[in-house]
Order: structure tokens, then C-alpha cells, then sequence
């Protein structure tokens, strides 16, 4: 049987379908134990985002120690038929990852896939090489330790993955029209690949349902998706797939680091219960409107450029490159 450290206070209740604002950690040690299906954390990467009400700007070890203890909050909450996905940046990826193991080894949960979400549009660097990815780790709850040879189970697997909702055209199917190729398609691959000018081009679409790499972007400033009041807000079509597949209607899911509600908004959308915490009251309460509105229309929120201050002028004029001295002089006599 897996080892269970889960405790339960007293008088821990489950709310759900609200953003509660506070420290996502005090929340989550006095909700009960065992009770989310699926849970989805974006903390901030400790990289000097500007975030209204967070500092992040950590030592190294008081950062890391922090991320232990929502981990390991998180892993409290969990059924252990449920799922729990962390998108990490580079910085911190390794030690969270040891982290994960530790856990699995505690017989908390279960490691399924290490993913890395490769974007382009990223930051340009002066001297290395540009940044286009995230890592996003995918775990199973408890009841998956308890499995022999967890990687060998194809049916009935006691968390949710609902293969249908996310399987993708195979290219035996497209490609080489192969009539052994499985008509319901195949899973995609572990590297979401993402590039607005895919998106873009297919207005907006960002998940191509013939390709078995996650096409979907990071979000630009000018996507009608965009909201313009938050940093790093994701994309939904990400947060579409992983609700898909790994939990159903009815179920919680729930986000310790809210922020602009994507995952919760997706989540009202998909008619699952949601929550989330966010230490910011603005960011809060916005991210509300927006969850509520997804929640009573089905679509997501959408905003035109004007409502983001964002005026869609004439691309930039070049500036004349500067000449030497001499290119002027010859180009004077040429004259
Ligand atoms: C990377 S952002 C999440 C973005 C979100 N995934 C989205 O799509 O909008 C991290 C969020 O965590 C919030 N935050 C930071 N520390 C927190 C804490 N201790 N408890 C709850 N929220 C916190 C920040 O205010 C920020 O909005």
C-alpha cells in the first residue's frame, strides 16, 4: 500500500468555484486532504517578473524551500486518482524535479512525463542563446504507486486520461496513408511545440488537430486572448488539452497561483468545478470576472486591441544606417 503522510484538519470544507485571495500554501494546509482531481500550478519562476503583490526576487534557497512546501501542499490535496501538472522555468526545474521523486518515493504520487513546452517569441538575448522553453512535469496521484509496473498499464488506470479528448491524426495516417495506422490516432509527443506565427497564421487557432506536436503559442500582446493586466498569462488551448485529458465534467480543479484565471476559466468553460488562490486582490478579482463570464458563456474572453491601449499604427519607419565617414565622402563625390 502507498505510504499516506495526508492529514486532515479538523474542520477543513472545500469550497469550490471561487478564487480565494490569500498565500496559496495557508489555504491549501486548511482545505482536506485527498479531495482534487486535477491540479495545474504556474508559480512565478523567481526571475523578476513584476507581479502586483509578490517580491520575485527570492534568495535561491528561501525560493526553493517555498516551492517544497506548495509542492508538497499540493500533494496533499490530491486523490489519489488525480493528476497534477507543474509548469517550471529553467532556473528551478532540476531541483523541483528531485523534489517530485522524493515524493514518489514517499508514495505521494507518481511521475508520468516530464514535457517541455518549446515557444518561440521569447525574450532575444545579447549574449546566449535565446530562451524558448518551459517545462511543465505531469503526475499522478497516489493510487498509481500502488501499481506493479506503473508503465506497462495500456487500460483502466486508476487516474483519469481521457485519450480521446487529445489524440491527434498520426502521420501513418496523413502521411503515408498506412491502413495499419489506429483510426482513433495517437498521443502527442512530449515536446509541445509553439510558435505564434503558426497561430497567426491560422487565426488565432492555436492547436492544429493534425499535428502531434502542441502547437500553441505563448500568448502575444495584440492576441484578442490577452488580457492586458497581468505578466504571463498562458494560453488556454494549453490549459484546454490538459483539462481534457486528465480529468472530467463535475470534477475540481484547482490552481494555487491563479493569476489571470486561465486555468480556471478554461475550467468553467469545460463545466468543471474550479478554484484557485491568488495573493493579489486585483489580480483576483479580475480574474473572477473572467472565469465567470467563461463559466456562463462557454467562450473565452476576448478584448480588442483598443480596449488594451494597443493602437495598430504603421510598422516603424527603418532608421537610415549609419554611414562612416569615408561611404559619406565617396558617396558626396559620387553625386
Ligand atoms: C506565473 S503567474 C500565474 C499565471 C497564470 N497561470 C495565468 O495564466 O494567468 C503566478 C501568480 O501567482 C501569484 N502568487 C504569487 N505568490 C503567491 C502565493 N503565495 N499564493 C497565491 N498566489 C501567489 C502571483 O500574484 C501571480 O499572479
Amino acid at each position: 500500500m502507498a505510504k499516506s503522510t495526508k492529514k486532515n484538519s479538523a474542520e477543513s470544507k472545500l469550497r469550490v468555484d471561487t478564487i480565494v485571495q490569500g498565500d496559496c500554501i495557508e489555504q491549501m494546509n486548511g482545505m482536506p486532504a485527498d479531495s482534487i482531481d486535477l491540479i495545474f500550478a504556474d508559480p512565478p519562476y523567481n526571475i523578476g517578473y513584476k507581479y502586483d503583490k509578490y517580491d520575485d526576487n527570492r534568495a535561491d534557497e528561501d525560493y526553493l524551500s517555498w516551492t517544497y512546501d506548495w509542492v508538497d501542499a499540493c500533494a496533499r490535496l490530491l486523490k489519489p486518482t488525480g493528476s497534477f501538472y507543474v509548469l517550471i522555468g529553467d532556473e528551478y526545474a532540476a531541483e523541483t524535479r528531485v523534489h517530485l521523486k522524493q515524493l514518489q518515493r514517499d508514495g505521494q504520487l507518481v511521475f508520468r512525463n516530464w514535457i517541455v513546452w518549446h515557444y518561440t517569441f521569447g525574450q532575444n538575448c545579447k549574449l546566449k542563446f535565446n530562451r524558448s522553453h518551459a517545462h511543465l512535469f505531469y503526475c499522478v496521484g497516489s493510487a498509481a504507486c500502488d501499481l506493479k509496473n506503473v508503465d506497462k498499464i495500456t487500460k483502466d488506470a486508476p487516474w483519469t486520461f481521457n485519450r480521446e479528448t487529445i489524440a491527434v491524426a498520426s502521420a501513418r495516417q496523413t502521411v503515408y496513408g498506412d491502413r495499419r495506422a489506429n483510426p482513433k490516432g495517437k498521443l502527442p509527443d512530449d515536446t509541445w511545440y509553439l510558435r505564434p506565427q503558426a497561430a497567426i497564421d491560422a487565426g488565432e487557432q492555436l492547436f492544429d488537430p493534425d499535428c502531434d506536436t502542441w502547437n500553441v503559442s505563448r500568448l502575444c500582446g495584440t492576441f484578442k486572448e490577452r488580457v492586458a493586466w497581468h505578466p504571463c498569462q498562458l494560453p488556454e488551448a494549453m490549459l484546454e488539452r490538459i483539462i481534457k485529458v486528465s480529468s472530467n465534467e463535475g470534477d475540481i480543479v484547482f490552481d494555487p497561483f491563479a493569476g489571470s484565471g486561465t486555468t480556471l476559466a478554461v475550467a468553467a468553460r469545460l463545466n468543471r468545478h474550479w478554484l484557485g488562490c491568488e495573493k493579489s486582490p486585483d489580480y483576483r478579482k479580475k480574474a473572477l470576472d473572467r472565469v465567470k463570464h467563461c463559466a456562463k458563456t462557454g467562450e473565452p474572453l476576448l478584448s480588442d486591441l483598443s480596449d488594451k491601449g494597443i493602437e495598430r499604427g504603421k510598422p516603424r519607419k527603418k532608421a537610415e544606417p549609419k554611414r562612416s565617414t569615408r561611404e559619406q565622402v565617396t558617396r558626396v563625390t559620387q553625386s
